[in-house]
């Protein structure tokens, strides 16, 4: 085969805690992350010239080597420094359905796209974990793109524990078009207002997964109880993104008015989603928010939880 198309889906955050600081300057997490049904389309093509290149349609997606897909590929490329003599070089098109900058892990899921689509291309045989242990070296929140589904993050976020995944749920997604929030500023303005409630994370970061392990929100994921999981919705993140945007807290006041069954912002935003038992119930909800938001004003989407966060399209 000289070319791979993979779906990459976006993920939200079901419960996002920040526990502390780390040794290496970033934050210790607890989360439960789920991929959802809104993606990206990413190629992966042999080309001749030994070289990476790549392609995007969105005008805020850089193509050069500040994008984490074109790293992604640099990365295996550092790793396996005769594959492009055998190979060949690689063309990566990436066709952007997920919002830029909007807390919905769509570089991330790019770029885990490129690490599965160039294994199969340059037929390197890596295992989950090995391809996870590259997307670590990426970002945080790439080996969770690779295995998607519903799992328990832990660490930096890096560290995956798959749980069984969530049937017949969906989310409406909404995100303001002109907003986007830094990841960097998010975690560096929690730091600076909330410092002193920081644990110590060698002693108490373990301690802190054995309670989320214990907690109401893993309850009702293993018994698949959507109002329960609705009802226990968390990111700490809110706490900064919310009071520095006033506007992601009206959308959020508006959609949990809508009448879901969780209303919760996710990553470091600002996309919000609620929580549905139904598309026809989330389908509601959209219908209610066009009511008071413009398609100019605000974008809104339909998802389903997926089972996986990558899929390979037949061509
Ligand atoms: O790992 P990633 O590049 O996605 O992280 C982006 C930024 O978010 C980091 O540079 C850091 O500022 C912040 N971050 C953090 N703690 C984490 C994950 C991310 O402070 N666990």
């Amino acid at each position: 085969m000289d070319s791979y198309s993979l779906s990459a889906a976006a993920k939200i955050n079901l419960y996002l805690e920040v526990v502390g600081d780390r040794p290496d300057g970033y934050h210790e997490l607890v989360m439960v992350m789920q991929s959802v049904g809104l993606a990206d389309r990413v190629t992966v093509r042999r080309i001749l010239p030994h070289e990476i290149r790549l392609r995007c349609d969105h005008p805020a997606v850089p193509s050069d080597a500040t994008n984490l897909a074109y790293q992604a590929a640099a990365l295996l490329q550092q790793r396996f420094p005769k594959i492009m003599g055998q190979q060949g070089g690689v063309e990566i098109t990436i066709e952007k359905n997920i919002p830029v900058g909007a807390g919905l892990a769509g570089g991330s899921t790019n770029a885990a796209a490129v690490l599965v689509g160039l294994d199969l291309l340059w037929q390197l045989g890596l295992t989950q974990i090995e391809l996870q242990t590259l997307a670590a070296e990426l970002g945080s929140d790439i080996p969770f793109c690779i295995a998607g589904g519903t799992a328990i993050a832990t660490g930096r976020g890096e560290q995956i524990d798959t749980l069984h995944g969530l049937d017949g749920l969906y989310v409406v997604l909404a995100k303001a078009p002109a907003l986007s929030v830094s990841t960097p500023w998010a975690y560096k303005s929690y730091r600076q207002a909330f410092a002193d409630t920081y644990l110590d994370v060698a002693t108490v970061g373990p301690t802190r997964q054995d309670q989320l392990h214990a907690s109401p929100m893993m309850a009702a994921i293993g018994q698949q109880d959507g109002p329960a999981i609705g009802q226990h919705l968390y990111n700490d993140l809110e706490k900064v993104v919310l009071p520095a945007h006033p506007e992601v807290k009206a959308v959020k006041a508006a959609l949990a008015s809508c009448g879901g069954l969780g209303t919760l912002m996710s990553g470091s935003g600002p996309t919000l989603f609620t929580l549905t038992a139904s598309q026809a119930a989330a389908a509601g909800i959209v219908q209610q928010m066009r009511s008071r938001y413009s398609e100019s004003e605000l974008g809104l989407w339909v998802a389903p939880l997926l089972p996986s966060s990558l899929q390979l399209i037949e061509p």
